[in-house]
């Protein structure tokens, strides 16, 4: 979603801000803007669509010159993408200007103040309150102004403010939005995300709630909101930035991708110490394991699918009754839970608004949290009772797909962990599970040597308007999964079925030549799935059936096969997933879609 990076130092302001807008594209966006102050005043350029549009209309950034300014990449949300409805807003009188993430939930009470009181407003923004109000309450004082502002607005916000007034001076705060304030020499820099200032610096701090930070050219100072000086402990960041870079794949997500092996072994490797998982980085002990009561799994998109699949795992290993939610969804329909109960949460950048939203309610009605997340230090993390990152690296493409693996690797995990625990497993099953995991990586990669059989039934099909995914169980978490990822890049229909439920309403829309993706690669489920790829044929439909070595009889059935190892079955979704990521990239690669941002869709959703 929306991205922020803003600069206070001795260069000139504009080529870093847009290279640092650059770097967060991944996120979404559909127009950008900069504001800088030149010396005299504060100059605003703002433009609809492409980041590229906004440096042509700068020339790369030489046209706006001021070593003090503010840049962003907004998503909408209050008002349509528009010239002026882009970031930075700036005040009545010109003189404050502010970029932001998140939404002021207020803003209309607050507008209609302002506007009784005189106030002009020229974009249909909940943002340019933000800038209204700062001047109206400025009396000198930009943290006194700022204090005041957030006393006033709620919602969520990252902001970043500059004035004329205070040139030396950028102002930051955020509240249920990420922001970080970066640590240089003579120079300092704001962004929402890390790879916007990773080539200027690795130290850092990261902003909590309502913390405001006072950005100098001298240094960095952070203020609470009694104006009182907050210590903070810079966080130095270890990986490269050629992590968050193409490294010579032409999309972000090929790249992501094929890093899946080393990904899942960063994640599994360290937490297997001869033939045991060893959890060393949470808290919950044996008794708290045992008495869990309820298992809730909380998360959106494609963190909610790798949940269902969490589900079938946990149930099965531990025995413990577990239920998956959307977060959208949990936070407002009053579960039941108490001090028994363990919600997991799943997200890979730790900031989408909904999770965010539904752990804080979990905890609020007692329950522990225990959070799998990527991006360390961010929100979701920071509030769990227990943290297991998955230590995929960097993901830029908006389609997840190396946070999807490891996150599923790390349920494995707390699976095995708490079974252990439990003792609902045998010694031999628990010892093959653990020998099994450490094999994933290694049999993912031979899924990914065969891609290019994948890569010629996407040639074969990328032209068609429906596909329909279709599996049992875990196949049919991993068909959710795979038909997310298709809508989500190539813009195709498609519709993800448990194969049982086909023949009560979608089945009728099964017809000469409509495309479905069978996944049958359960062996308990195998025959069912042969009986439900035999409906679909009967009425016509073109048949991809994914299953193991062992099944080659799918090729009496299907009219392509794609095979993926042998493996046990909670572990099969780790290898089903892989052709079916490469088959959304492929069709999309073919149709020649913005792969790695697509239309409408944001990486980081930090907005309920
Ligand atoms: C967005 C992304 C998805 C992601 C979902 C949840 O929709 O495009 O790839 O699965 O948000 O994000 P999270 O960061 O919480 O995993």
């Amino acid at each position: 979603m929306c991205g922020i990076v803003g600069y206070i130092g001795y260069e000139q302001a504009t080529p870093l801000l847009l290279q640092g807008l650059e770097k967060l594209e991944y996120r979404g966006y559909d127009s950008a803007g900069v504001a800088v102050y030149d010396g005299s005043r504060l100059e605003v350029v703002k433009a609809k669509g492409r980041l590229q549009v906004l440096s042509d209309l700068l020339d790369g950034g030489k046209k706006l010159t001021g070593t003090v300014g503010i840049g962003h990449t907004r998503w909408a949300t209050h008002g349509r993408p528009s010239d002026i409805n882009s970031h930075p807003q700036v005040s009545d009188s010109g003189k404050f200007a502010v970029v932001h993430n998140g939404i002021i939930e207020n803003y209309m009470q607050l507008k209609e103040h302002l506007i009784r009181r005189g106030v002009k407003f020229v974009s249909e923004t909940d943002t340019e309150v933000v800038a209204q109000l700062f001047e109206y309450y400025y009396k000198g004082d930009m943290v006194e102004t700022l204090i005041k502002v957030i006393s006033k607005v709620e919602g969520s916000y990252a902001l970043g403010v500059i004035s004329q007034e205070h040139p030396d001076q950028l102002l930051a705060v955020r509240k249920d939005s990420p922001l970080i304030v970066g640590l240089g020499k003579g120079e300092n820099y704001i962004a929402s995300d890390i790879p916007a200032i990773l080539s200027k610096t690795r130290d850092i701090y990261r902003l909590e709630d309502k913390e405001i930070a006072v950005l100098t050219t001298g240094g960095v100072t952070v203020y609470n909101t009694d104006y009182e000086i907050v210590q903070k402990t810079p966080f130095h960041v270890d990986w490269d930035i050629s992590a968050a870079e193409k490294g010579g794949y032409e999309h972000f997500m090929a790249k992501e991708i094929m890093e899946q092996p080393k990904a899942v072994r960063d994640t599994i490797s360290p937490r297997i110490r001869n033939g045991e998982i060893v959890l060393d980085d949470i808290k919950l002990t044996r008794q708290q394991i045992q008495d869990i009561s309820k298992i809730f799994i909380v998360a959106c998109g494609s963190a909610y699918h790798v949940g269902v699949v969490a589900k079938y795992v946990l149930e099965k290993l531990t025995r413990k009754p577990v239920e998956v939610d959307l977060a959208s969804e949990f936070r407002y329909r009053s579960p039941i839970l108490d001090d028994n109960t363990l919600v997991v949460v799943i997200s890979q950048s730790g900031e989408t608004a909904d999770t965010l939203a539904a752990l804080r309610e979990a905890k609020k009605l007692g329950a522990r949290v225990l959070s799998i997340v990527n991006v360390v230090g961010s929100s979701i993390a920071s509030d769990s009772d227990d943290v297991l990152y998955t230590w995929a690296g960097p993901e830029i493409a908006v389609a997840t797909t190396k946070a999807y693996s490891t996150q599923l690797c790390v349920v494995y995990l707390i699976a095995l962990y708490m079974a252990r625990q439990l003792g609902t497993l045998s010694d031999e099953a628990y010892a093959n599970y653990v020998d099994e995991l450490q094999q994933l990586p290694d049999k993912i990669e031979q899924v990914l040597q065969n891609k290019a059989g994948i890569q010629y039934f996407a040639s074969q099909y990328f032209n068609c308007h429906d596909i329909f995914f279709i599996g049992r169980n875990y196949d049919y978490a991993m068909s959710l999964e795979g038909s997310l990822k298709l809508k989500e890049i190539s813009y195709i229909h498609s519709e993800a079925y448990a194969a049982g439920e086909l023949k009560h309403g979608p089945i009728s829309l099964i017809e000469e030549g409509t495309l479905v993706v069978a996944l049958a690669t359960q062996d308990q489920l195998f025959d069912k799935m042969v009986s439900n790829i035999k409906e679909v044929k009967a009425r016509g439909a073109v048949v991809l059936g994914v299953t193991t070595e062992k099944h080659k009889e799918i090729e009496q059935v299907a009219d392509y096969e794609f095979y993926i190892p042998n493996a046990s079955d909670i572990m099969l979704p780790s290898l089903a997933v892989v052709p079916l990521q490469l088959f959304s990239y492929y069709i999309a690669s073919m149709k020649g879609c913005d792969i790695d941002k697509p239309r409408n869709l944001a990486k980081s959703v930090t907005v309920e």
